[in-house]
């Protein structure tokens, strides 16, 4: 069995650090930019128009959906088109009151704080935030026992945008403090192969629409795996095909990478034959499914579960996990568990 490890995946969601800052070059600035996601487009539109014709900030938005879907880039677009700055910080990275409170005393009138992994805050910290999103108010203790007191402190007005794989992860009391709640949805094969052609323009990068779409089809609805096969796919133009990237060249490529022909990796492949080899395809339990193949059953779900599910590989049941006859078909194996002779 392979090793590869999540973070090290080709089709990882995570950012890694040499993606980031071209990464940036490729974010879109203005929501006429940005493609794809039409709903949350026209609806975020309307609150953005609507709230600079009052001179107000914009309701706290929260995102919610499928890692590398474009929460990040969403928020800087949301402070772009308000005229304001964005402070960008993430749950973990906020551990004590006073981290959050010195955040939110540097912000300026109508800035946006974009909070990643929201629904990593713990519970202390959240308890700061509240206030600040409902009073735009900052209640600080000062000093301890008999004597302490607390203060209120004016907070400038403010976006919240918070950013989570899934609305439910979040407290109650956090997630009705949202004025605006938004899905992002995985993008379609097209879609994402006019985002391959449009980062392809940026990068200089020359390719064909059948060849971008061979990478938009690998890429799991996934934009933020679209621009990295794309990069990757470059990297062997330049270094065994003359530098163009012909369908053989992305082909190469991504069959060095271990991705087939919809985009499942060497990971995906292990889950569903796991199931499929121990469990009979299942029902199977999340946990059972985590324990067999030593991934976190929070990854499972957020990471892995989404697409296999939206290619219908993979249904969820009130008793555990099924693999689909599709799921079968796509990996060879017949439904008795025997291998296929193809
Ligand atoms: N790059 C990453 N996501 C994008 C999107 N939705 N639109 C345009 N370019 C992108």
């Amino acid at each position: 069995m392979e090793e590869m490890d999540f973070e090290n995946r080709i089709v990882s969601t995570e950012f890694t650090q040499a993606d980031s800052d071209i990464e940036n070059s490729l974010r879109p600035k203005e929501l006429t930019e940005y493609i794809g996601q039409e709903k949350i487009k026209e609806n975020l539109s309307v609150y953005i128009q609507a709230a600079r014709a009052r001179g107000e900030a914009l309701d706290h938005v929260l995102l919610y959906g499928p890692p590398g879907l474009g929460k990040t880039t969403l928020a800087g677009i949301i402070a772009n088109e308000m005229g304001v700055n964005i402070r960008i910080t993430s749950g973990p990275a906020i551990e004590k009151q006073g981290d959050l409170a010195a955040l939110l005393t540097n912000l300026q009138e109508g800035d946006v704080l974009f909070i990643d992994e929201i629904h990593r805050l713990n519970r202390s910290v959240e308890e700061v935030l509240y206030p600040a999103m409902e009073d735009r108010a900052l209640d600080i203790i000062i000093g301890k026992g008999p004597s302490a007191r607390s203060i209120r402190l004016d907070l400038p007005n403010f976006t919240l945008v918070g950013a989570t794989t899934r609305a439910g992860q979040l407290s109650a009391p956090l997630r009705d403090r949202f004025g605006v709640i938004l899905r992002l949805e995985l993008y379609t094969d097209e879609e994402l192969s006019s985002i391959v052609h449009r980062s392809a323009g940026i990068l200089g990068i020359d390719i064909n629409s059948e060849d971008a779409m061979q990478i938009a089809s690998r890429s799991r609805g996934t934009p933020r795996i679209a621009n990295r096969l794309l990069k990757r796919s470059r990297d062997f133009a330049e270094v065994k095909y003359n530098g163009i990237i012909t369908k053989e060249a992305s082909e190469d490529a991504l069959n060095r990478m271990e991705i087939d022909n919809l985009g499942l990796d060497s990971i995906d492949r292990r889950l569903l034959t796991t199931m499929i080899k121990n469990y009979n395809g299942g029902p199977v339990g999340l946990e059972t499914i985590s324990a067999a193949i030593g991934e976190e059953a929070v990854t499972i779900e957020d990471v892995y579960e989404p697409y296999l599910m939206q290619i219908g590989f993979l249904s969820r049941t009130p008793r555990g996990r099924c693999v689909t006859p599709a799921a079968y078909r796509h990996l060879g194996i017949e439904q008795d568990g025997q291998q296929s002779l193809l």
